[in-house]
């Protein structure tokens, strides 16, 4: 007789931020999508002995995890002690589907993923209070001081505006057509939110001038989302991208990449996430438009493109 081993399943989806990533550091509002193509599946099976965590980084002991896990741990170990449990008998294996350092929210997906799978595992409720502050210990270690969209955003499962800490559910009048292109280079999250917070200390009219533009334009493309106006929604993504690449967070990868998109008519076209690096997203007006944008993407150097659609 075989006896069934104890398992549970926990997923999560990556997300896209569409305007505000970096001013939302600022306190300023950004706009975030869930972006359900791509995902995380963490895995609990009862096992005997220490923890093991199984993912792409590594496979071992959790306790002899690398530096660049140890925001899992920490997340990991918080959440078993908050539910009363040993941090013993668990292997846990992390697959995923979201490329990593791109700017969509690899590390709070695993991180939100772990958390579900846990307490699936031991059969509790877990409150979407709860899970964001697991996860923002993972993500500390992962950012340095996150703003937390990226875990508001990969938990929820409709577009939200992001502000102060909080998400909040917004209106989409009509379909909205994106297309995500990656540049097949890791993006440097920390260090392009380290560099900002550095040009402003230098430079804090021009800085603080480029944030509180951002701010606006993410304001505008709120209520350009709610009307269905996608024109207006482009050019702010526009008006976004040249601020970014003012604050020196865009690279000559990103900016090709920009460019092939509005050559190719995108409504707009920007970076998403953390910049220097990593995808750009393109708007494009219609299912076959962000067919031709793809197409036009992969073929001039993104290593990858995924189209979808935001309802
Ligand atoms: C990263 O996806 C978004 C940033 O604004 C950083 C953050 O908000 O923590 C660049």
């Amino acid at each position: 007789m075989t006896i069934q081993k104890k398992t549970a399943i926990g997923r999560a989806h990556s997300k896209i931020i569409l305007i505000g990533e970096h001013s939302v550091v600022y306190g300023k509002p950004a706009i975030a999508l869930p972006f359900p193509t791509l995902e995380v599946r963490s895995h609990v099976v009862e096992i005997s002995g220490s923890i093991v965590l199984d993912c792409h980084y590594f496979t071992g002991y959790l306790e002899e995890a690398p530096n660049m896990l140890k925001g899992m741990a920490v997340c990991i170990a918080a959440t078993l002690k908050h539910l009363q449990q040993p941090a013993e008998g668990l292997h846990i294996q992390i697959e995923s589907s979201v490329p990593i350092g791109r700017g969509l929210g690899s590390s709070a997906s695993s991180a939100i993923a772990v958390v579900r799978s846990l307490y699936r595992y031991f059969e509790q409720e877990l409150s979407k209070v709860k899970l964001l502050e697991f996860v923002h210990m993972a993500e500390t270690f992962a950012h340095g001081n996150p703003s937390g969209i990226d875990a508001a955003a990969a938990a929820s499962d409709v577009p939200i505006w992001f502000e102060q800490g909080e998400g909040f559910p917004i209106k989409i009048g009509r379909p909205l057509h994106l297309v995500v292109a990656d540049t097949g280079r890791m993006g440097e999250t920390v260090e392009a939110v380290e560099s900002i917070r550095k040009r402003r200390l230098a430079s804090p009219f021009g800085v603080q001038q480029s944030l509180d533009l951002l701010g606006d334009f993410t304001i505008q493309t709120k209520e350009a989302l709610a009307e269905g106006d996608f024109l207006l929604v482009g050019k702010m993504m526009d008006a976004a991208q040249r601020e970014l690449r003012k604050l020196g967070v865009s690279d000559a990868g990103l900016d090709q990449l920009i460019h092939i998109a509005k050559n190719s008519g995108a409504l707009g076209a920007k970076l998403t996430g953390g910049g220097k690096g990593g995808c750009i997203i393109a708007l494009a007006s219609s299912l076959e438009q962000a067919k031709v944008l793809a197409e036009e993407l992969q073929r001039n150097g993104a290593t990858q493109t995924w189209s979808y659609i935001v309802e």
